[in-house]
């Protein structure tokens, strides 16, 4: 098999880019070791910045975002009992749309597959191979087991933060940046109406929650747990249980309880690897780096990835120019080190870190209340939120 650009992995990146390269007329084919119906149902991101939004508008992806979207025009910071609420759109003249990540996926996959594109799901065995030399290549077993070899001008790893391509690199080429959080978000997706019409961010003494949504039907809920629990650990009654507590506000608010349809774990770490490129090798999204989901930044990071890369890669494929693709790195990891920064700041003012001092929590709070009551705060909060422009 050949083609212009081999693309590992069918999450958000892997299949954005597939959809923009094709507009600009350059071939690729898209190798993914889960089942269609699996990345179609895998539940993750919600929150759908300015930018990705407007993107997916002018590629012509959006028709069912703008069908069944929630389009939201402020958040709430929700601590001391009390909701402080940041007018995201009176602050930045721009919204955010709360649609499931999976939801995109499902777009994805149907806009690629009525176009002819071929994507390979179920494949095993992926290696990556002569990714510094002139004809890279993919071998990989296909979902009949047979073993199939992918011949291209360039790879783009696009296998998120467990996949091949990162660690196909060699020792020594890639400088790392970790930092691991001493918490974890419980995750449940409950079929109950949302209890508020905005997201609600809290801090708790007894650690964060976020009320989030997916329709007017689904709400979606998280809770800040020990990084070492499991799903075992958190029967129905518990989760409500805290739930309850941690989301209770002075006033009214009644939170709507349903059956629980899906649950995950989900640990928390901020990690960049740099450069994002080796030889004809480009990664793009959870691949080359991870952000803790407090400011909702992974998703749409990937889509800034893959929307420079696609422009990279028309400019080398098709005009023979390489000052994109050299560039391709750097561009990406300043807007890369906006949102580790932002999704730090989220996670560290949000969260109960049971080793810190009272000193430290007194500085959370005072953060807290100046982010909720001054307007150049609460303005630097939601320009990050809604997302900074792409470059
Ligand atoms: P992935 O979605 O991980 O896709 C990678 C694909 O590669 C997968 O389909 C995988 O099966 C496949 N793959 C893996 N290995 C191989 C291999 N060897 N060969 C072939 N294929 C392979 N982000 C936001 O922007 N907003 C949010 O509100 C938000 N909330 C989140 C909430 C939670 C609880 C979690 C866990 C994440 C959240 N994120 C959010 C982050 C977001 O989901 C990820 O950043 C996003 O999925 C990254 O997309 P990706 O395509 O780079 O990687
Ligand atoms: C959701 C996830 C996030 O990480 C976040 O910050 C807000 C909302 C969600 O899944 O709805």
């Amino acid at each position: 098999m050949r083609t212009q650009v081999a693309i590992v992995g069918a999450g958000p990146a892997g299949l954005l880019l597939s959809h923009l390269l094709w507009l600009d007329g350059i071939d690729s084919v898209v190798l993914e070791t889960r089942s269609r119906d699996y990345v179609e149902r895998r539940v993750r991101a919600g929150v759908c910045e300015h930018p990705t939004v407007e993107l997916l508008r002018e590629v012509g992806l959006a028709g069912r975002l703008e069908e069944e979207g929630l389009p939201h025009h402020g958040i709430n910071l929700r601590f001391d009992g009390e909701d402080h609420r940041i007018a995201l759109t009176d602050l930045t003249g721009r919204e955010i749309v709360v649609y499931g990540q999976q939801e995109i996926v499902k777009d994805l996959i149907a806009a690629r597959l009525a176009a002819g594109a071929e994507i390979h799901f179920e494949v095993s065995d992926v290696e990556l191979h002569d990714v510094t030399g002139d004809s890279p290549r993919v071998t990989f077993k296909d979902s009949t087991g047979a073993t199939q070899e992918l011949r291209a001008d360039v790879i783009a790893g696009c296998d998120g933060f467990h996949g091949v391509s990162r660690p196909s690199i060699p020792d020594g080429i890639l400088r790392t940046y970790d930092h691991v959080y001493p918490f974890a978000w419980l995750g449940v997706l409950v079929k109950a109406p949302p209890s508020h019409e905005e997201l609600i961010y809290t801090n708790h003494e007894r650690g964060f929650a976020l009320h989030s949504m997916r329709t007017p039907e689904l709400t979606r809920l998280y809770l800040q747990v020990d990084p070492n629990d499991v799903l075992a650990d958190w029967s129905d009654a518990r989760i409500w249980d805290e739930l309850h507590a941690r989301l209770a506000v002075n006033g009214d608010f009644e939170l709507h309880e349903g059956p629980i349809v899906e649950r995950l774990l989900s640990p928390m770490r901020s990690f960049v690897v740099e450069p994002m490129r080796h030889g004809r090798l480009f990664l793009a999204g959870d691949s080359a780096h991870i952000v803790p989901p407090t400011g909702a930044k992974g998703m749409n990071l990937a889509v800034a990835d893959v929307l420079a890369l696609s422009r990279a890669l028309k400019a080398l494929l098709t005009d023979g120019r390489t000052d994109p693709v050299e560039s391709y790195s750097d561009t990406c990891l300043r807007r890369v080190w906006r949102a580790e920064h932002f999704s730090y700041f989220m996670t560290t003012m949000l969260h109960r870190d049971y080793s810190a001092d009272p000193f430290q929590h007194r500085l959370q709070l005072s953060q807290l209340r100046y982010t909720a009551t001054s307007v150049a705060a609460a303005t630097s909060l939601a320009e990050n939120y809604v997302g900074l422009p792409f470059s």
